[in-house]
């Protein structure tokens, strides 16, 4: 073919999401992409409808009042935040920015797909540091650095295994990485933590210029589908991220339904207040089943299955009683299946069709 892809991007295999539906089943209990089970927020949603009028008009392309709804609600400098349409975005342009062909980046063992994936169509190379007990371990990750290494990620806490890195271990990474190293922290469900040893990363960000922490507004916020991210910075980055940005990379929709949202508390605590609930009582009940699940600080649960052959057959028997989950194969942990909070009737749904399965 005469057209040819730069440096890597075919070496990409395409990032696939959760499933969402099921043929012939009615009732879907989505439980494949950590969503929140409550929806938006009220607030979020009247917001939404409001900007109805306004959709010939471009939105403001330095989302000016959303930086400020989060700096506001987050304690924090709206100076140094810039919108992204999800993380996702900011991610990639993290390294577009920063990394380029033959460049490395270093992201742990069962860490989110997108970091290896960006890098791939940088014509990088993402150089993966082991886990302990399926934890990040820091000195994996400083010992995987090399010369080459632009950016390290770390999604803090981790997707799909739903542990957690501590301050003290944070800091360490930071005060023994070099400084041409950017430390990324995707904080994507940082909300959800309640952990006294646990910090987002903001802290960081103000004491380092080269500390980036992202966030989202598709997880406890629930507006995965307006694809709203930030990225809290120092000023240099946040000056790079913004040349680097489309325009008007962050819709009407997503800004005014953002500021709603960033502000209603309320919702964000009945959010948590459920999850932490109904994380508990689900890994009880699949410890009663005899299955295993590890830790989780976030509103999702990684389960055990013993076997790749298992934990297939669990996807399937789950679907046909119209429960979506995750097979965990492209994070390397095939035996495994990472199943979303949802409500407590979905829950439970999952608890009968689990034990169901168990005394197939
Ligand atoms: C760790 C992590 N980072 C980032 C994202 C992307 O989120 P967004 O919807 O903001 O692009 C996800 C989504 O699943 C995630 O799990």
């Amino acid at each position: 073919m005469a057209l040819k892809p730069q440096p890597g991007i075919m070496d990409v295999s395409p990032y696939v999401g959760g499933e969402s539906k099921v043929e012939g089943v009615d009732r879907i209990c989505r439980l494949a992409s950590n969503e929140n089970p409550l929806g938006a927020s009220d607030a979020a949603k009247k917001a939404y409808h409001v900007i109805v009028d306004d959709l010939h008009r471009y939105p403001d392309g330095g989302s000016y009042l959303l930086r400020q709804g989060i700096a506001e609600a987050e304690n924090l400098n709206a100076d140094h935040i810039v919108c992204g349409a999800g993380s996702d975005e900011l991610l990639g342009l993290l390294i577009r920015a920063y990394v380029g062909v033959g460049d490395e980046i270093v992201y742990n063992e069962h860490g989110f797909l997108m970091y290896p994936i960006g890098a791939k169509t940088a014509g990088a190379i993402p150089v993966k540091a082991p886990e302990k007990d399926l934890r990040i371990d820091v000195d994996a990750m400083l010992a995987a650095v090399t010369d080459k290494t632009k950016i390290v990620f770390l999604a803090n806490p981790n997707n799909p295994t739903g542990s957690y890195v501590s301050e003290q271990e944070l800091r360490k990474l930071r005060a023994e990485l070099n400084q041409d190293v950017l430390l990324v922290i995707d904080a994507a469900y940082c909300e959800y933590v309640d952990s006294p040893d646990y910090i987002s990363g903001a802290a960081l960000v103000e004491e380092y210029d080269n500390v980036v922490m992202t966030r989202t507004f598709s997880k406890i916020h629930g507006l995965a589908a307006l694809r709203l991210g930030w990225a809290y910075c120092s000023a240099e980055v946040a000056d790079v991220l913004n040349r680097v940005r489309g325009p008007f990379n962050v819709s009407l929709a997503a800004q005014t339904a953002g500021v709603a949202a960033i502000k209603d508390k309320a919702h964000l605590e009945r959010s948590r207040d459920l999850n932490a609930r109904l994380l508990n009582w689900f890994r009880q009940q699949l410890a009663e089943l005899g299955l295993l699940t590890h830790d989780s600080v976030a509103n999702f649960v990684l389960v055990n299955f013993d076997a790749d052959s298992r934990a297939n057959a669990a996807i399937e028997f789950l679907k046909n009683k119209g429960v979506l989950v995750r097979g965990m194969a492209a994070y390397g942990l095939p035996a495994h299946l990472r199943i979303s909070i949802g409500t407590e009737d979905e829950m439970r749904v999952v608890v009968d069709s689990l034990t169901a399965f168990i005394n197939e």
